[in-house]
């Protein structure tokens, strides 16, 4: 009661069930089979309780001692038999309330272990490695030319794009130690385990925007492994794998008169705003603008403002090393130790879903991270030696505002 009482102010909060990280309010079939399960066990446990309670209640008040002869008294020997007709009932009853959980739980085994037989056809495959403390997400069906030949998945990290409506089949796959795959209002959770091939699915109803988390603890950062899932209409989706094939390019006011490839991914992704689920983040201060109409003005291709600093960002980005952890296809970078950069600009958010991708926070970010993300290996190996604990490099803020810019350009 007293914990109640202490949450008073949060109960509204805490009954609107609209939190980004609901269970409660699913966007999918299969988060929602999971939920029905959930209310069945809570149905037939409620009932359970309030039998159980109610027939405690009555033997209590009905046997209770009435003097102090009475509670003294000795048991008589035959009282002990009990009845077997109230026995085998109670057994019947119980056999009966774990057959009424059993069914839509084996139901819902089979229905969430695997795409459905008749949506196979048109379902798409991710496959999803978990790394500490961030995800990298590859589209196997969606082959991109590399620089240095042959060809690879399309990868992107942090940022898991799809279309609504159609099934998606995440392949889990960890790079180091066991992380857990949850999209609360789609699908999961499922854990990444080494050596072993894990999967889910998940099927997003409409587009929307939605959040992830990693679910199994992985070491210092683990309550900030997260990422987002940002389902999009089939044309919307099909508009952005075209637009994230293209390797990296840096957007000036030039490049972007000059250049007709630059048309298509000014599309405007319009009608996608209706279902934004904006309003639900109220003043969470990590949340302060619209996600999915940041994520929208992230697609728009705007020109560089400065095409100087953006070079001069690109060199820095290839001399300070960045380029040995990180990949910008088509640019300096091959580096696979941390997430694809080819199309960072183009994301919402940066440091695994920790923060907004506003030039602020990169700034921030690339100037301290292990102020947001304790333990990571772009501070721990990228900016210190672990070897010496030295520094390797140093980075002024005009340097920083050139990397920004940098990055931002690659839309
Ligand atoms: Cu990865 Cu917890």
């Amino acid at each position: 009661l007293a914990l109640l009482l202490l949450s008073g102010c949060k109960l509204a909060e805490v009954f609107s069930l609209s939190g980004p990280q609901s269970t409660m309010v699913t966007a999918g079939p299969v988060a929602k089979t999971q939920w029905d399960l959930f209310m069945v066990t809570v149905y037939v446990t409620t009932f359970i309780f309030v039998i159980t309670g109610a027939v405690l209640a009555y033997a209590q008040i009905k046997f209770r001692a009435k003097s102090e002869a009475d509670e003294h008294a000795e048991v008589p020997a035959e009282a002990g038999h009990g009845n077997p007709f109230v026995e085998i009932g109670l057994i019947a009853g119980s056999v009966a309330l774990l057959v009424i959980i059993a069914i839509p739980t084996v139901q819902g085994i089979w229905y969430t272990h695997d795409v459905p037989e008749a949506e196979k056809g048109s379902a798409i495959e991710i496959n999803a490695t978990g790394y500490q403390w961030w995800f990298k997400f590859e589209y196997p069906s969606e082959m991109v030319a590399q620089p240095f030949g042959g060809e690879a998945p399309l990868v992107t990290g942090n940022e898991l794009v799809v279309p609504a409506g159609t099934p998606v089949r995440v392949n889990l796959r960890t790079i180091d130690v066991i992380h857990s795959f949850w999209i609360p209002k789609l699908a999961g959770k499922v854990d990444m385990m080494p050596n072993r091939a894990n999967h889910l699915w998940f099927k997003a109803d409409k587009p929307g925007y939605f959040y992830g988390q990693c679910a199994e603890y992985c070491g210092e950062s683990h309550a900030i492994m997260k990422f987002r899932v940002i389902a999009l209409s089939l044309s919307d989706y099909v508009k952005w794998v075209e637009n994230q094939k293209q390797a990296a390019r840096t957007v000036t006011a030039q490049s972007l008169a000059a250049a007709t490839v630059n048309e298509q991914p000014k599309a405007s992704f319009a009608g996608l705003s209706s279902t934004s689920p904006g309003s639900t983040f109220g003043s969470s201060p990590q949340f302060d603008t619209d996600p999915f109409a940041g994520w929208q003005a992230k697609q728009r291709l705007d020109a560089g403002e400065d095409a100087g600093l953006i070079a001069t960002g690109r060199k820095l980005f290839a001399d300070k090393t960045c380029i040995t952890c990180h990949t910008v296809r088509g640019h300096e970078g091959i580096g696979i130790t941390g997430p694809d950069l080819t199309h960072v600009g183009a994301r919402t958010s940066i440091a695994a879903g920790v923060l907004e991708n506003s030039a602020e926070r990169l700034h921030q970010w690339i100037k301290d991270p292990e102020f947001f993300k304790p333990g990571n290996k772009m501070y721990h190996g990228g900016y210190i030696d672990v070897q010496t604990k030295q520094p390797k490099f140093t980075l002024t803020d005009t340097e920083i505002d050139a990397l920004v810019a940098y990055l931002h350009s690659l839309k």
